[in-house]
């Protein structure tokens, strides 16, 4: 069966086809003709991965799934969140960390967590879609100041629980093994091969 991922992101493609084996032929966006910025303007990480895999449905008819992602941090009341990836008002990482260790700043409370939220649409054998949902947490302590070079985005502060090295520490084999991404992923490629 031919399983469109709402991205382009050769990066998340890897981790995806690995995952998910040949028991799918996996498609992305370009693959399926789609040069559209997808919509991302619900305000949620579960809103914004809706939303972009319905448009798929919508407009290319085919079964699908999109994710989103997120670092929460209690203390800031789950910012970034849903903005995490233009938190200081662009895209660069430097400087959306910057914006978390300066609003952390004596703050002993440095709980956090990446969230992911993968949504399939599928089907049913009328033809009608059916959405299914799936999520991974990943729990962890803000650091006072960055460490490590691997990774992107929040990696270098981010030190998951129980672990002595922050995301930008570890190689990534060792960090898709454990990360929000990967128990999500984990959730829906169980359900697909049930
Ligand atoms: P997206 O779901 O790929 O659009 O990710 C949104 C943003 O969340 C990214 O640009 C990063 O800032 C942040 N983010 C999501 N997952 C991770 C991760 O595994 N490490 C570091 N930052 C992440």
């Amino acid at each position: 069966m031919e399983l469109c991922f709402a991205t382009n992101n050769e990066h998340k493609l890897d981790e995806v086809s690995t995952a998910l084996g040949n028991a799918f032929i996996l498609r992305t966006l370009h693959d399926i003709g789609c040069t559209d910025e997808l919509p991302e303007t619900t305000g949620t990480i579960a809103g914004n991965s809706r939303q972009k895999a319905r448009y798929i449905w919508q407009h290319f008819g085919i079964p699908c799934f999109a994710d989103d992602s997120g670092l929460e941090i209690d203390a800031l009341n789950n910012e970034p969140g849903v903005d995490s990836a233009h938190y200081s008002g662009t895209r660069d990482h430097g400087k959306n960390i910057q914006k978390v260790l300066t609003n952390l700043l004596g703050q002993s409370n440095r709980n956090a967590q990446f969230v992911s939220v993968f949504t399939l649409i599928m089907p049913d054998p009328s033809g009608e879609p059916v959405e299914h949902q799936f999520t991974g947490i990943f729990p962890g302590q803000i650091t006072n100041a960055p460490r490590g070079t691997d990774g992107f985005g929040y990696d270098p502060v981010f030190l998951p629980n129980g672990y002595p090295r922050t995301l930008a520490e570890m190689s990534m084999a060792e960090k898709n093994a454990i990360s929000h991404r990967a128990q999500a992923l984990k959730k829906m490629v169980d359900f697909l091969s049930a």
